[in-house]
């Protein structure tokens, strides 16, 4: 018997997370049965959906994580070896390979990469790079030529889907919340024109980088950026409702300029997703985007936060925009 620590929720967020709304607790690890590993987390993911889903004092905190199995009752997951699964904010976990409980995923094995790190489980090879794949490709169906816009530009999804976006033709431009990363975007991950949404007024923005309108748009914040982006649509636009993060700490019901008359006129498609829709086919996308990544096609970046005691610091960071590409923390 050992003891493991996990994060709890220790009082319900009220608009932005505070670190005291988090605890640690110890808890005892059972003796393994057969079918089950013990796992060691070397990467926890933060990620905004885990802001939305937490409603529960005392509930351990939700997420996945890249993990290494320390000891192991199950031949096809042996000692050694890498899994992703959503095992929460904890350090070491006990689990069956084949879960009792219907709502669990089965942990997935992290495949050989070659050189690159395994924390790319956790976002461009991970849930994140498959929402930008999908979400993207699957709804908005770019074609060369067109401009396609995306909000949260900078974060783990929004600096994929730009450049998938580049990869097939398009002209991007990329909307962020800061002046390091609209440099970023312009300047190693080859965006067409990106912008400050905090500094600039974004629908002259727009109209600047776009004038002829926009054809895609890939809506990770929802609120009044995006209906400024909706207003600055060309006929026929596609807008793949991703997320909404500028309400996620909004402690009132948010407020933004009606966009359906902009739909109708313009004859606009709008549809939310779930990335989870296409987890069949996340494999055909990591492989396809691994690809990119070692042709120099595709870049990540990632804001690494050291130390498991440290995760409620870097999801709140996350939250507040503080990170470039992917928040993860090294345990
Ligand atoms: N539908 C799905 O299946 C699915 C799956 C994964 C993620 N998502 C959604 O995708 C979006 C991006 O997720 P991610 O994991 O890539 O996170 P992320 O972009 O890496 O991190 C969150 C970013 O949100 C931005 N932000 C915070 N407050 C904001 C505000 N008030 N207005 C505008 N931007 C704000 C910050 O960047 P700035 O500095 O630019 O403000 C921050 O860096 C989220 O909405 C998330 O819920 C959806």
């Amino acid at each position: 018997m050992s003891k493991a620590r996990k994060f709890v929720i220790a009082s319900l967020f009220k608009g932005e997370p505070k670190v005291d709304d988090f605890s640690i607790e110890k808890e005892e690890l059972p003796s393994l049965k057969n079918g089950q590993i013990l796992c060691q987390a070397e990467y926890i993911s933060v990620d905004p959906y885990q802001r939305v889903y937490t409603h529960k004092v005392g509930a351990t905190m939700i997420g996945p994580q890249v993990a290494r199995i320390v000891e192991s009752r199950s031949p096809e997951y042996p000692v050694g070896r890498h899994v992703v699964a959503s095992l929460g904010w904890r350090d070491q976990t006990v689990i069956s390979v084949v879960p009792t409980d219907g709502d669990t995923l089965p942990p997935v094995l992290v495949p050989d990469y070659g050189d690159l790190p395994l924390s790319l489980a956790l976002g461009v090879l991970g849930m994140p790079g498959a929402t930008a794949y999908f979400g993207l490709l699957d709804i908005c169906h770019p074609k060369p030529g067109e401009v396609v816009v995306v909000s949260g530009a900078a974060g783990a999804v929004g600096s994929i889907v730009g450049q998938i976006a580049r990869i097939k033709g398009c002209k991007v431009i990329g909307i962020a919340g800061s002046d390091l990363k609209v440099k970023w975007l312009k300047e190693e991950l080859g965006f067409d024109h990106a912008f400050n949404y905090k500094t600039v007024n974004v629908e002259k923005a727009l109209k600047e980088a776009a004038p002829n309108g926009v054809d895609v748009y890939f809506d990770n914040v929802g609120g009044e950026q995006s209906s400024a982006v909706v207003a600055n649509m060309r006929h026929r636009g596609r807008i793949s409702v991703c997320g909404c993060i500028s309400t996620y700490n909004a402690t009132k019901v948010a407020m933004a300029p009606v966009v359906q008359m902009h739909m109708v006129r313009k004859e606009l498609k709008m549809e939310g997703f779930m990335v989870t829709r296409w987890v069949d086919q996340w494999d055909k996308a990591f492989k396809e985007m691994a690809q990119w990544i070692k042709e120099g096609k595709l870049k990540y970046r990632e804001t690494v936060t050291e130390g498991f005691e440290n995760t409620p610091d870097a999801f709140i960071g996350m939250l507040r925009g503080e990170n470039l590409g992917k928040a993860v923390v090294k345990v």
